[in-house]
């Protein structure tokens, strides 16, 4: 039963591999992207101190940009750059999603958590305060790393992934 398993298994987690890689975005690398607002720009980073968050921060600086960095506990982030602002805030608290937001041409949210077994609105109560700082502060651009599933991202789903959650 195990080797019947196996032999399935292992060919589609071949195909699979094949296809994702065939379908990954291309890099850019050395090259400029363009924003169509000029080089510079006042970025704000929601859930700077996470895994991605971090990253973001780095290459938002790298790339010459305005960053300012959200993050709830200032004493676990550690990075220092003159284009780099820190502001202590929540995204479940409104007036520090708002103050933060003044001034700023776009937004990057890495907000995320890892609260798994047991419900929560992190995500949705601080999406609903980001976007309703974006409106009062007049700032139009939002990039929202979310998961795979989310939207219209259920395409990229394997079948084995989509049938255990759409059976
Ligand atoms: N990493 C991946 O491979 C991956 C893949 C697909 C999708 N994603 C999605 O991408 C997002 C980020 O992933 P990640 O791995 O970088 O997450 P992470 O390491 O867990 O970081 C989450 C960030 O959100 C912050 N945060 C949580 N609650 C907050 C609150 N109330 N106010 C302000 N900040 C808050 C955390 O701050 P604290 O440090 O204070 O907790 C942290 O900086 C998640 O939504 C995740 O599902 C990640």
């Amino acid at each position: 039963m195990l080797r019947i398993f196996l032999l399935v298994l292992i060919p589609y987690a071949l195909v699979l591999s094949f296809l994702l890689w065939r379908k990954a975005p291309a890099r850019r690398d050395g090259k400029a992207v363009s924003r169509g607002w000029g080089n510079r720009v006042r970025i704000l980073i929601i859930g700077a101190t996470g895994g991605t968050g971090r990253q973001l921060v780095q290459q938002a600086l790298d790339q010459g940009h305005q960053v300012t960095a959200f993050v709830r506990g200032p004493s676990k982030f550690h990075l220092e750059h003159a284009n780099l602002r820190i502001v202590k805030g929540d995204v479940l608290d409104y007036a520090s999603v708002e103050s933060a937001m003044r001034g700023q041409s776009a937004v990057l949210s890495a907000l995320g958590h890892k609260r798994f077994f047991y419900p929560n609105k992190i995500q949705s109560d601080g999406m609903r305060n980001i976007l309703r700082a974006m409106k009062a502060c007049d700032v139009p651009r939002l990039i929202c790393e979310t998961a795979l599933g989310i939207g219209n991202s259920v395409g990229r789903w394997d079948c084995l992934t989509r049938s255990s959650f759409f059976p």
